[in-house]
């Protein structure tokens, strides 16, 4: 059933391109984007002044891609929360508030109470979930699934990539709601989304090299992730993968924060990922990123840098290039985390560890 791979995680990264088609599918007709098991009207999805997204570990990160796309589409706030924090404070919530609760499983304590708090204050809940009747989803007021199809490694892959893109969805369909983007915008965000199952297959197409690279860094000590933008989120994500599964030191910073501390950590030989914006798309924070890599590479730090095809300006400050497709700025994390998530399991499996099952986890976290 690992379809002739070593282990389910290296199975469940290849079928990346299917989970996200497969989640985008039927969720786009008539030229309009359509939730599953609606049970708000229009008009509260109309009403929404507020957007939570709730979740735990790297759900969670997949709210953070989203935030991006959904303040600049929808131009409503969104505050990303890890459901932990979220259940234990005192959020403003009412019926205006739209809580999205990220879970692959659908059972997770954390983000479950989160979801039952946000209903005793008059929020409404839309769950995103991959498993078709669970907990969350059941409390919930709607529901976009997820169609990632079972997964079996501990560590998210496949789920990520198709929560980020239900995640978008959400975004579109309120939008759409309050009509800050006109019928055909909402069309062209739709079908670039749909191009982006083509755009990590040509990135699967090219994983070899790194498939090298992990062997080549099992024993490193430590490795830092620097984004910036929708880039900071697939840091952090890079930084979980590589933590929970080679059970190394692994950190994802902000690259603006640099100077602010993490800069420190710098030192000779140390590996850093850096996923680089769009040299195109995001020209002003390239410039800023080049900069900060020149620095860590003066200061010794082993490069390793995730950059657009055709991205010249940032070649000199890379001492591994991994190239990644052009696609659009707010949709790049799903391709940019694809190596990410290939790398850590190549250190993980170079260290002689189980990927499927790193040590003291479990796949779904129903205790708190
Ligand atoms: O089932 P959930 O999506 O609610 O799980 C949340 C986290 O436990 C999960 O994403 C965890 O961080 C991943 N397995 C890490 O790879």
């Amino acid at each position: 059933e690992k379809g002739g791979h070593e282990y389910f995680m290296l199975k469940e990264i290849e079928e990346q391109p299917e989970a996200l088609a497969d989640t985008l599918r039927g969720h786009f007709v008539d030229g309009r984007v359509i939730l599953d098991e609606q049970r708000m009207t229009d008009q509260d999805l109309r009403d929404v002044d507020k957007v939570f997204v709730v979740a735990c570990g790297t759900a969670y990160h997949s709210g953070l891609v989203a935030k991006y796309a959904i303040e600049h589409w929808t131009r409503l706030p969104v505050e990303v929360e890890l459901a932990s924090e979220f259940r234990y404070r005192d959020p403003v919530l009412d019926r205006d508030t739209l809580v999205v609760a990220v879970s692959q499983s659908g059972e997770t304590a954390d983000t479950l109470e989160a979801v039952r708090h946000a209903r005793e204050q008059k929020a409404r809940v839309l769950a995103v979930c991959n498993t078709n009747g669970a907990q969350i989803p059941r409390e919930s007021d709607a529901v976009l699934y997820t169609h990632a199809g079972p997964e079996v490694g501990v560590a998210s892959t496949k789920t990520f990539l198709a929560q980020i893109a239900a995640n978008l969805m959400v975004g579109l369909a309120l939008a759409q709601a309050r009509g800050t983007k006109y019928a055909d915008e909402i069309a062209r965000e739709f079908n670039e989304l749909a191009a982006m199952p083509e755009a990590v297959r040509k990135v699967l197409g090219t994983i070899e090299r790194v498939r090298d690279l992990g062997r080549s860094l099992a024993d490193a000590k430590a490795v830092l992730f620097l984004g910036r933008h929708v880039g900071y989120p697939v840091a952090l994500e890079g930084a979980l993968k590589l933590k929970e599964l080679a059970y190394m030191h692994a950190e994802g910073f902000a690259a603006g924060e640099l100077k602010h501390g993490p800069i420190a950590l710098i030192e000779e030989g140390l590996p850093v990922v850096i996923v680089m914006p769009s040299p195109k798309g995001r020209a002003v924070l390239h410039a800023k990123m080049v900069s900060n890599i020149s620095e860590i590479q003066a200061r010794g730090a082993h490069t390793i840098v995730l950059a657009e095809e055709g991205d010249e300006a940032v070649r000199p400050f890379a001492d591994e290039l991994i190239e990644l497709p052009a696609v659009p700025t707010l949709l790049q994390p799903l391709v940019a985390t694809v190596p990410l998530q290939v790398l850590s399991a190549e250190i993980a499996r170079a260290r002689g560890y189980d990927v499927d099952k790193p040590r003291n986890l479990a796949k779904s976290v129903t205790v708190e």
